[in-house]
C-alpha cells in the first residue's frame, strides 16, 4: 500500500513526503455506551489508513484518494468545505485545528486504507485520526492525544452528520499492541488490558455480512436523543449510573420506544465490568456469553441490528461459537466473534455456506491483530 502511495504521490506533486499511518478498531464489548458516559473496551487493529503528506507551503490542501481514484482541492476557511465526504473528514479535522488556535496551513496529500468502508471497524476515525495526528506533528503544534481524537470526534459533528461518542477515535488514537482498553467515557481514564485469545486457545475474527452501514443520517443519532432523554428525565446528565429500579420508576414518563433503548445501556454498562473482571480471571466463557446478550439487546432492544447479522449470530451460537454480537454503530457490518481454536474451521465453512444460501454472497472473514494506533511511519 506504502509504494502505491508513494507512487502516485511522486506522479502528482513530483516531490516526496512523510508517511503517518492510523488504525481501525475492534470493540469486545461496550457498544453505545460511549456518548453515555459509560465504558467501552476497543483496541486497535492491524488494518487503517496511511497517508503520505508534503506541506507545500500555500493555503490549498490538495487530496487524492487512492481507494476511491478521486482527487479533491480545498481552502482551510469554513467556506471552503468540500462536497466529496472522504474530504470532509480531512477538512473537518484542519477546521478543528485551527478552531483550537492550530496555525496550520496548506498540504498535498495522498492516502489509502485497508479498513473495510461501511463494516463497523472506524474506517473514518482511521482517517481523521491519521490526519491529526500527522498535521500536529508536521507543524509542531504540541496537541495532547485526547484532543487529538476529540478533534475527530468534533469533526464528526460539524462536518460529517453523525453524533457519535468518543470510542473510534480514541481507539485509534491510543491503541497499542497486544493490548485493548477500558475507557471511562465520563472521566476519560482508561487502562490497557493485555488481550491474547489465543494464550487460551481462543480466536477473535470477524465476518462482514457487506450489509453497508452507514451512520450519517441515520438513526444512531436518534438513539443518542432517546438516551438524553431518559437522562434527562432521571435528572442526570448522562445514563451512566442509572439503574434499572430508577429506569423501572420513571417507565411511564418515557416513551415505550426510549425506555427500551435505556434498558439495553443499563444492561450493556454492566456486562463491559463483568466482561473486563472475567478477561483477568481468563474465563473466556463469561466474556462469550455476555457478548451474546449485548447482540440481542442491540438487536430486540435497541434496535440497530439487522437481519444478516441477527442470522451470524444465530449460526455462530449452533456451531458452540463462544461469543458473537454485531460491532460497532450497527444498521450493518460486521459480527465480532470469540470462537475456540478447534471450531474455527467448521463455523467458518458453516456460517460461509449457510450465509450465501440466504443472501446469495458469503460473509467476508476478517482476522484482525490487535495493533498499534496513530504514528509516523
Ligand atoms: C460508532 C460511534 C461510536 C460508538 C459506536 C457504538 O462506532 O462512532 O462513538 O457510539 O458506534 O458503540
Amino acid at each position: 500500500m506504502k509504494e502505491r502511495i508513494a507512487e502516485k504521490f511522486r506522479t502528482l506533486f513530483s516531490e516526496e513526503g512523510e508517511f503517518f499511518a492510523s488504525a481501525g478498531r475492534i470493540n469486545l464489548i461496550g457498544e453505545h455506551t460511549d456518548y453515555n458516559g459509560g465504558f467501552v473496551f476497543p483496541g486497535a487493529i492491524d488494518k487503517g489508513m496511511i497517508a503520505e503528506i508534503r506541506l507545500n507551503g500555500t493555503g490549498t490542501v490538495r487530496a487524492f484518494a487512492l481507494d476511491l481514484d478521486e482527487y479533491c482541492e480545498f481552502g482551510l476557511n469554513e467556506e471552503d468545505a468540500p462536497v466529496q465526504s472522504w474530504a470532509r473528514y480531512i477538512f473537518g479535522v484542519c477546521r478543528e485545528i485551527i478552531k483550537r488556535g492550530g496555525e496550520i496551513s496548506g498540504f498535498d496529500t495522498v492516502f489509502a486504507g485497508d479498513v473495510p468502508l461501511g463494516a463497523g471497524m472506524s474506517s473514518s476515525a482511521a482517517l481523521e485520526s491519521t490526519f491529526a495526528f500527522a498535521l500536529d506533528n508536521l507543524f509542531n503544534l504540541g496537541i495532547d492525544k485526547f484532543e487529538l481524537a476529540r478533534i475527530g470526534q468534533s469533526t464528526e459533528h460539524n462536518y460529517c452528520g453523525v453524533n457519535c461518542g468518543i470510542m473510534d477515535q480514541f481507539a485509534s488514537v491510543f491503541g497499542k499492541k497486544g493490548h485493548l482498553m477500558r475507557l471511562d467515557c465520563r472521566s476519560m481514564e482508561f487502562e490497557y488490558f493485555p488481550f491474547d485469545p489465543g494464550q487460551h486457545g481462543y480466536r477473535l475474527v470477524l465476518l462482514n455480512s457487506l450489509v453497508k452501514h452507514e451512520l450519517v443520517g441515520s438513526p444512531y443519532n436518534d438513539r443518542r436523543a432517546s438516551c438524553e432523554r431518559v437522562a434527562a428525565v432521571l435528572g442526570q446528565e448522562f445514563l451512566r449510573g442509572a439503574t434499572m429500579e430508577q429506569l423501572e420508576a420513571v417507565r411511564d414518563k418515557v416513551s415505550d420506544e426510549d425506555y427500551m433503548r435505556a434498558r439495553y445501556v443499563i444492561g450493556e454498562e454492566k456486562r463491559v465490568l463483568d466482561v473486563c473482571a472475567a478477561l483477568e480471571k481468563g474465563d473466556y466463557e463469561t466474556v462469550g456469553a455476555r457478548m451474546y446478550a449485548t447482540h440481542w439487546g442491540m438487536s430486540k432492544d435497541y434496535e440497530v441490528s439487522c437481519e444478516e447479522l441477527d442470522f451470524l449470530a444465530t449460526v455462530a451460537k449452533e456451531c458452540g461459537v463462544t461469543g458473537s454480537r454485531i460491532m460497532g454503530g450497527g444498521f450493518g457490518g460486521c459480527t465480532i466473534n470469540l470462537v475456540k481454536g478447534e471450531l474455527y474451521d467448521g463455523f467458518i465453512a458453516k456460517a460461509k455456506s449457510a450465509f450465501a444460501e440466504k443472501y446469495g454472497h458469503e460473509p467476508v472473514v476478517i482476522d484482525v491483530v490487535i495493533s498499534d494506533g496513530a504514528r509516523k511511519l
